[in-house]
């Protein structure tokens, strides 16, 4: 348990040997955050994965008997946060589920298939605690149509769920507490990989954050914002307007090391022009890293060679994710060899590379089995290109 005001305390658990996260890679593993705040009512904010379950209970049990809880407040339907609910709500006989009019009542009736002791609010309901008030903002889309935040009455603590948080299990329940590079990082690729696809909403829940004035958000995964507040929203204003900075990320795939020597030449052409370039094997790297690693970068250039008329397996994957995030204000390069079948796999590159909303070069640069001093020379030119068009 850790106090974070007069009577409200983080409960939630530490997920410290977590490194996939339905499919997203944590190297650092992750939190399941739940708060519980105490007045003349007592609240619960989220519960935790099911599997952490008994150390939410240790901790709730550090500061009173479940059984006094009169409000469990789920601000997220995902069984990250209210997968233990049922289990809670055994302990607290007098407890009413607090949950979103829209989404939220149809999506928990959903997971547990049961009848749950609902109470719903909506944009601007108001709990009373007692001298404190919980309000409430649905916040769609951060990161399922059920979101929603609970700001904290006098003492300015929002309870912000999904949005703002990290995939970090550390002993360090504040921002300050922790190395800041790392959580920003943390933070961005958290963003990348759930909020991208979503940027207008975020806008929209930012302003309204902003309005607030919180003195801490308290996300539901990692540590809670106090004393790096302007930092984290100040990267959520930036991802959510889609600003990058001079930066490529060459991304490809390889059978034979011969787009590996294209990609290569083709960073190399980036890095001549003086543009910060980075380097991912879909061999080596995880989706999830690539993809936080491109939240900021303006450029994209992809290879891949051509097997059974179409871009490798591993490939697919990843243009398949990039469709989906739907990155913005980018663009993308395509590359690749073949031994025959010329250069369909870039054609597909180039093809999926729109669909994701990139602005695509025309180059359509494929090498036969090998590529040759004059056309890794030529690699080395798209690099250039690419580089030159990041600076104008
Ligand atoms: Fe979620
Ligand atoms: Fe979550």
């Amino acid at each position: 348990m850790t106090r974070i005001a007069e009577g409200v305390f983080w409960v939630g658990a530490i997920d410290w040997t977590r490194r996939d996260f339905h499919g997203y890679s944590t190297h650092h593993g992750t939190t399941y955050n739940a708060y519980l705040v105490l007045d003349e009512k007592k609240a619960l904010i989220d519960t935790v994965q099911s599997s952490h379950f008994p150390e939410l209970v240790a901790r709730v049990k550090e500061v009173l008997d479940p059984g006094e809880i009169d409000y469990l407040v789920s601000l997220h339907v995902e069984p990250d946060h209210s997968g233990s609910l049922a289990q809670v709500l055994a302990l607290c006989p007098k407890a009413q589920v607090v949950t979103v009019e829209r989404h939220g009542e149809q999506g928990l009736q959903r997971y547990f298939h049961q009848k749950l002791p609902l109470v719903t609010v909506k944009e601007g309901s108001t709990l009373s605690l007692g001298k404190r008030s919980l309000s409430f903002v649905p916040t769609p889309m951060l990161h399922w149509p059920d979101n929603m935040v609970a700001f904290l009455s006098p003492d300015a603590i929002l309870f912000s769920s999904d949005a703002y948080g990290q995939h970090l299990a550390t002993s360090a329940r504040f921002d300050e507490q922790a190395d800041l590079g790392l959580l920003m990082a943390e933070a961005a690729k958290y963003y990348a990989t759930i909020l991208l696809p979503f940027p207008a909403q975020v806008a929209r829940a930012l302003e309204r954050t902003r309005a607030l004035q919180p003195k801490v958000i308290a996300p539901s995964h990692g540590v809670m914002w106090r004393g790096h507040l302007p930092e984290i929203l100040e990267a959520y204003g930036r991802w959510s307007r889609g600003e990058t900075r001079p930066r490529a990320l060459v991304v490809y795939d390889t059978m034979w090391h011969s787009t590996e020597a294209m990609a290569l030449a083709v960073a190399e052409g980036i890095a001549q022009e003086g543009v910060e370039v980075g380097l991912h094997s879909l061999g080596s790297s995880d989706l999830s890293d690539i993809v936080g690693d491109l939240l900021e970068a303006r450029a994209l250039a992809v290879g891949s060679p051509l097997l059974n008329n179409n871009v490798l397996p591993r490939m697919a994957a990843f243009l398949t994710y990039l469709k989906g995030l739907r990155p913005r204000g980018k663009i993308g390069a395509a590359f690749g060899s073949f031994g025959w079948g010329g250069a369909t796999a870039v054609k597909a590159i180039k093809e999926d590379l729109t669909l994701a909303g990139l602005e695509v070069l025309e180059d359509e640069l494929a090498v036969r089995f090998s590529p040759t001093q004059e056309e890794l020379q030529a690699c080395r030119q798209l690099g250039q290109k690419l580089a030159q068009k990041i600076k104008g």
